[in-house]
């Protein structure tokens, strides 16, 4: 499938894997990338890329991705712009990390994962991420309809490629219990859009990062991803943000892929 000339829009574009990907997508020849990210950062961010890429090619957007009339407005605008979004990528998301139950040794209380925690991150990390997938597929849905394309056949080619980010940590991590969650579930929702979709020529994908050098990772605690993480990963040093989204392009642009790529450095989590 050839990128050259798509749609895309990335959420998480301002740093990381989502800038990384933007990146790869600016040289790999696509027409448009909607760039959505709630820090500010995201201006200096697309100015940078377009600057890279030789021509206005990104478009940045501000917002709580969680927001549906952000959401909204966004698609509004970009499809207005640009045209159906036919690559997608949605990968924002946080981190709100913290033990299951710790037990206080001193009182013999134990505290529980807060519950507004657990349900911040699933709207972040689990429902926006399905929601912008879900936009992408109504932005080329209405416009097939709106051009009476009738019934979708393959050898139209790819209408469009949607890829989730998911973790290591969907297998479980200590102190990860709402991220893992929210990347596990990623995989259910993956699966049946791909089942939905499919008769509008959309694939649905997800690439399973391993730990990465980016800002979510940078915020782990020094001892922690000295002990328990960099010994798990078989190269022993964190990934780059290239190094995946290569992947994420490659799942992108190979139209055999509708399921899990694993880019995790040969991750091996302790029994
Ligand atoms: N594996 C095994 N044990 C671990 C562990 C791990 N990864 N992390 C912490 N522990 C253990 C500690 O050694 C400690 O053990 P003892 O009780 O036996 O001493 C126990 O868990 C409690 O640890 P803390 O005293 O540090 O407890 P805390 O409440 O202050 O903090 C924590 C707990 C919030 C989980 C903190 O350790 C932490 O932030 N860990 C990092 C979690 C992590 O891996 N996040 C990944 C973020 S990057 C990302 O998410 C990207 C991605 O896709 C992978």
């Amino acid at each position: 499938m050839n990128l050259e000339g798509r749609h895309a829009l990335v959420t998480g574009a301002a740093s990381g894997i989502g800038l990384a990907v933007c990146e790869q997508l600016a040289a790999r020849g696509v027409a448009a990338i909607t760039a959505v990210d709630l820090s500010e950062q995201i201006d200096d961010a697309v100015a940078t890329l377009n600057a890279g890429a030789g021509r206005p090619v990104a478009t940045a957007y501000r917002g709580d991705t969680s927001d549906p009339e952000f959401r909204r407005s966004v698609f509004d605008a970009a499809v207005t712009a640009h045209g159906p979004v036919s690559l997608c990528v949605p990968a924002a998301g946080i981190t709100l990390d913290g033990l299951a139950v710790k037990l206080d040794r001193e009182t013999g209380t134990a505290e529980l994962y807060p519950q507004e925690r657990f349900e911040r991150t699933v709207a972040v990390n689990l429902i926006a991420p399905i929601y912008w997938a879900l936009e992408t597929i109504r932005s080329i849905v209405e416009d097939r309809e709106a051009r009476t394309a009738g019934r979708w056949m393959p050898d139209e080619g790819t209408q469009g490629a949607i890829v989730f980010i998911g973790s290591v940590s969907s297998h479980g991590n200590v102190g990860q219990l709402s991220y893992a969650a929210c990347k596990a579930g990623l995989d259910g929702a993956r699966a049946t859009l791909a089942m939905e979709a499919k008769k509008w020529g959309v694939r649905a994908a997800i690439v399973h990062p391993g730990f990465t050098d980016t800002p979510m990772v940078a915020a782990v605690p020094g001892e922690v991803l000295e002990e328990h993480i960099l010994p798990q990963i078989q190269i022993r040093r964190l990934l780059r943000p290239e190094e995946i989204a290569e992947t994420i392009c490659f799942a992108l642009s190979n139209a055999s892929i509708s399921g899990a790529v694993w880019a995790d450095g040969g991750w091996h989590a302790p029994a």
